[in-house]
């Protein structure tokens, strides 16, 4: 299998490789895809920090994100576009109209996935995508038994995800029921894709994504048929394959 593991010994190591992984993409015209989630929160402070440093500039570099709920007013803190703002873009010099989330406010949600998808097609596809890894092995929002050839869809959310991101809405029946993802189709069109993980929770998600036959019943598998990986473990991450 074509891809690059790489097992971290300390936080701050695996988020400054995961920080300069993406530095090294942005150049003047990339389309970055970008991941929410706390896996990710350490690398967008390293990247905000590169910038403070003078060292990256997104001046000239579109976002794409993977997902947001249903139901979420981009100004709610809540949301994965307030997550954005507040972990990197009110850092870095992105111009407001150059980065993209499917919006959670949105009158007809259907209608808006699929606005989504053209434009990602139109903007996209994406050179760099950073993923993260749900510990049912969801990627974006893709769920478990969601087709390989999906593109943007509105999903419902199962009630292990619910639980796993029930931390900022209080307890699992306050998370909404719904999200606008990505597909897996949109996801494999990317250039070069980063995939992160941190903990134990992940191990066995990492572990079948990796290790068996490429299927949707775990949506991360179907990086095995991509032909440029990288991933990044932390070592509980990686129990299960180191
Ligand atoms: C969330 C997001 C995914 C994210 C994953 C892991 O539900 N939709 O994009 O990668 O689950 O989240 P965390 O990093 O918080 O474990």
């Amino acid at each position: 299998m074509p891809y690059t593991l790489k097992v971290f010994e300390s936080e701050e190591a695996f988020d400054r490789a995961a920080a300069e992984w993406v530095a090294a993409r942005v150049r003047p015209g990339a389309v970055l895809g970008f991941a929410t989630g706390n896996t990710p929160v350490g690398m967008y402070r390293q990247l905000a920090a590169l910038h403070r440093r003078g060292e990256i500039s997104f001046a000239a570099v579109r976002t794409f994100n993977l997902d947001e709920y249903v139901g979420l007013d981009p100004a709610d803190p809540r949301s994965y576009a307030a997550y954005m703002r507040e972990h990197l873009f009110r850092w870095v010099d992105i111009a407001p109209d150059a980065w993209h989330i499917p919006s959670g406010a949105a009158p007809d949600p259907e209608e808006e996935a699929a606005r989504y998808d053209r434009l990602y097609w139109e903007l996209g596809p994406v050179d760099a995508q950073v993923l993260g890894i749900g510990g049912n092995g969801h990627i974006g929002f893709n769920e478990p038994g969601t087709p390989f050839d999906k593109t943007t869809h509105v999903v419902e959310l199962t009630w292990q995800t619910r639980l796993a991101n029930a931390g900022p809405f209080g307890s699992p029946e306050a998370v909404p029921a719904r999200a606008i993802t990505l597909g897996i189709r949109n996801i494999m069109e990317a250039r070069e894709i980063l995939l992160l993980a941190k903990g134990a929770a992940k191990a066995e998600a990492i572990r079948r994504a990796l290790r068996e036959e490429p299927g949707p019943g775990v949506p991360a598998s179907v990086l095995q048929l991509h032909p440029k990986v990288t991933i990044y473990l932390d070592q509980e991450a990686a129990g299960g394959v180191v």
